[in-house]
């Protein structure tokens, strides 16, 4: 067989966020397209790495009082933990962080301004005069211009929809300092995508050749208007300083925006994986390369992989991608993921509850078409799905026979002339069983295609086995050759299977390989004419003693699970994150306090108290002002809480205030009471209290 050389990636995740359900979407269907590839003997490589720069990681790391390397390093040791514990296998799993992006990235940026691409222009942008920063359009918010709603994002409206720029809002005010942002200009730093080169090329690579889904080729229609329309804008690839990135080489002070150098850390990635194996980095990237490339992405992010990456790559002088795969957007139980019902699952807590990866794989594979519609993980028919086709099915053929070959032929799987019977019959009843369809279903990344005819052959050979009964058969001690034929047939049958769902279950069938006793199962290839039965084990094989290989999911676990993630939720960032973040702290101790009698302590009236409205406090650099409702009345409370909370953070969060504090009258108003919190030397590093839930409003806390 030609063997091809192919080069695939999955989109760098952000290092500021958990790997989650939806992320898994793509790792998963990715790693299984690659097990696939690697298991037909071709050469395929999947990198990766972490997606590390830009100004959300920066603020996050001060938050966190650590630098931005420290932070991207802790997380990319948890993304690489999550990635590992789903059995998705990069060969090499990297960071933009790195000299090998660095220098492609300027690299790339010199060869398009040594072909005039590169345009400098001044623009106009909201900036924080306190924190002295530009802000992003996310990190704007303010009152909607459409429909009022207060406390919305500087791009889009969450009420109303509506999309705006962020010097539309009303009362716009810095999300990261408060200060209302101020008009400023500076110099930023454009790829003249609106040239005619750009234009050209794009229409051409994107619309008129199949390197993009239909549907995601139409969206570039749209996007890049008619011919004698052009939509197509250049693209602001610069940031002022501070920016936690890569400073553009003859710019000082101006660094590269995140999304240039992301897909660039593909190459990166490569390039660090190519030193370490010796692999022929160019052969992969020079311009007519005869090597496949890949990108899997979400829809999301079509705009930058399929218009701004290939216009870089051309006009820099290297290939462009063979092809990208986007895909559609996870929803769970038909709904957006939504942290206050608990189906925004993290990747971690799926693996603390100690549910099987497997099982996730398997029914992400059973959804997935290839296509860019959205997937939905409706939970109650997961548990049903993988305990009737994966249990029921799958594995009940190899525990149904494997017990009397191990008892009655010591291992044995039938040999001679009962092996040739056996061949004979599967000829005869099992000739529909070839690998083409489904290697088919598989290369065109339509699992759910290649689920369904694996599950059909499994149902086939569970009726076959149903109607041999090899149970009955071992009544007879005159049949011992036809029951261990029989168990035989059901053996190889459930090997041939195993094959088929290699990509898709790896460890499971890692498992079988050891009870199967064989090597790791390659892809099996028939030419044309050559019987079925020629992909079984050989005669006589010996088999070891049959181990459970999977157990059905318990629906108790999967409500363990949203109820795991579901608590999450009043924690910004999650439990898990929480622990991790105790871990890192070193804390000051402070001696406890001078005993009091039980008395003392009941004169203190805690109440559990709903926090039904915050926000900041003109003039006040520690205050948040809060609206308590404490079941009887509402409470007004200026908490020194500022540095560490956001205040659309802490709405409808439920906390513990002390109700009978005396009344302060403060510069800003009458404060009634206040809310505890735990907090170290440090400002920022300061936590609120959350009861358990199930606690209301008012209860007293003893
Ligand atoms: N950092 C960028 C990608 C840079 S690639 C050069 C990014 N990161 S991300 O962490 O937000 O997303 C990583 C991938 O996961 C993206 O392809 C994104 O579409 C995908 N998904 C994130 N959430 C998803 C769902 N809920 N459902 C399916 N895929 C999703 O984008
Ligand atoms: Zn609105």
């Amino acid at each position: 067989m030609n063997k091809r050389k192919i080069l695939v990636t999955s989109a760098l995740p952000y290092a500021n966020g958990n790997i989650h359900l939806g992320h898994l979407v793509e790792y998963i269907q990715t790693d299984i397209w690659v097990r696939f590839q690697k298991m037909r003997g071709h050469h395929i490589y999947y990198v990766c790495a972490d997606d590390t720069h830009g100004t959300p990681i920066m603020l996050r790391a001060e938050k966190e009082g650590i630098t931005p390397e420290a932070l991207i390093a802790r997380v990319h040791n948890e993304h690489l933990g999550d990635f590992t514990g789903f059995n998705i296998h990069f060969d090499n799993y990297y960071t933009t962080h790195s000299d090998e992006t660095r220098y492609f990235s300027e690299d790339i940026y010199n060869k398009l301004k040594a072909a005039g691409l590169i345009a400098v222009r001044s623009i106009e942008q909201l900036y924080d005069p306190i924190r002295n920063i530009f802000l992003p359009d996310r990190y704007v918010k303010g009152e909607c211009p459409k429909c009022a709603a207060k406390d919305q994002y500087g791009d889009s409206c969450e009420v109303c929809g509506a999309a705006y720029a962020p010097t539309e809002l009303k009362d716009p005010y810095s999300s990261v300092s408060g200060a209302t942002p101020v008009r400023k200009s500076s110099e930023h730093y454009f790829v003249s995508l609106s040239d005619k080169r750009c234009v050209d090329f794009l229409r051409q690579w994107a619309c008129e050749t199949d390197h993009l889904q239909p549907e995601a080729a139409n969206k570039m229609r749209e996007w890049l208007g008619e011919a004698d329309d052009n939509k197509l804008s250049d693209w602001d690839i610069s940031r002022d300083a501070p920016y936690f990135g890569f400073e553009i080489p003859d710019a000082p002070g101006k660094y590269f925006y995140v999304w240039l150098d992301a897909p660039v850390g593909y190459m990166g990635s490569f390039k660090n994986l190519c030193v370490k194996n010796n692999i022929d980095f160019d052969e992969f990237w020079r311009k007519d390369s005869d090597t496949e490339l890949y990108h899997f992405i979400g829809k999301d992010i079509l705009y930058f992989h399929a218009l701004f990456w290939p216009a870089m790559l051309e006009n820099a002088g290297y290939r462009t991608p063979t092809k990208i795969f986007a895909h559609g957007f996870l929803t769970v139980n038909g709904e957006k993921m939504s942290k206050s019902r608990g189906t925004f699952i993290s990747a971690e807590s799926y693996l603390q509850q100690k549910l099987n990866p497997e099982w996730l794989r398997y029914y992400y594979a059973a959804k997935l078409n290839g296509s860019l519609e959205d997937i939905d993980l409706n939970l109650d028919d997961f548990v049903v799905r993988v305990n009737s086709d994966l249990v029921g099915k799958f594995v009940n053929i190899a525990s149904r026979c494997a017990g009397f070959i191990s008892k009655r032929f010591d291992g044995s799987l039938a040999a001679g002339e009962q092996y040739q019977v056996m061949r004979t019959f599967v000829d005869a009843h099992f000739a529909s069983w070839r690998p083409e369809v489904i290697e088919k279903a598989f290369e065109d990344r339509d699992f759910s295609t290649a689920v369904r005819q694996v599950m059909k052959f499994a149902d086939e050979a569970n009726e076959m086995i149903h109607e041999l009964a090899p149970w009955e058969i071992a009544k007879d001690a005159d049949r011992s050759d036809e029951l261990q034929r029989v168990c035989s047939l059901g053996i190889q049958l459930f090997y041939l299977l195993s094959c088929y769902l290699k990509p898709i279950l790896p460890e499971t069938v890692k498992h079988i390989e050891t009870f199967l006793n064989c090597e790791p199962l390659t892809w099996p290839e028939l030419k044309d004419g050559q019987p079925v039965s020629d992909l079984l084990l050989p005669a006589g094989h010996t088999i070891n003693v049959y181990q459970h290989l999977m157990t059905r999911i318990d629906p108790k676990q999967v409500d363990a699970l949203v109820v795991a993630n579901k608590e999450s939720l009043t924690q910004s960032g999650g439990t898990h994150s929480r622990t991790r973040h105790a871990e890192r702290q070193q804390h000051a101790i402070v001696p406890i306090a001078e005993t009091i009698s039980i008395d003392d302590f009941k004169k203190i009236d805690l109440r559990i108290a709903k926090i039904v409205s915050a926000e900041h406090v003109e003039g006040a650099d520690k205050l948040l002002k809060l609206t308590l409702d404490i079941g009887t009345e509402q409470r007004t409370v200026f908490a020194g809480i500022k540095s560490a909370y956001d205040p659309s953070q802490l709405i409808g969060r439920f906390t513990v205030m002390v109700a009978n504090l005396a009344p302060r009258k403060m510069k800003f108003g009458l404060s009634e009471g206040m809310v505890l919190a735990a907090g170290g030397d440090d400002a920022k590093e300061l936590y609120i209290l959350t009861p358990d839930d199930g606690a209301q409003a008012g209860m007293r806390v003893t």
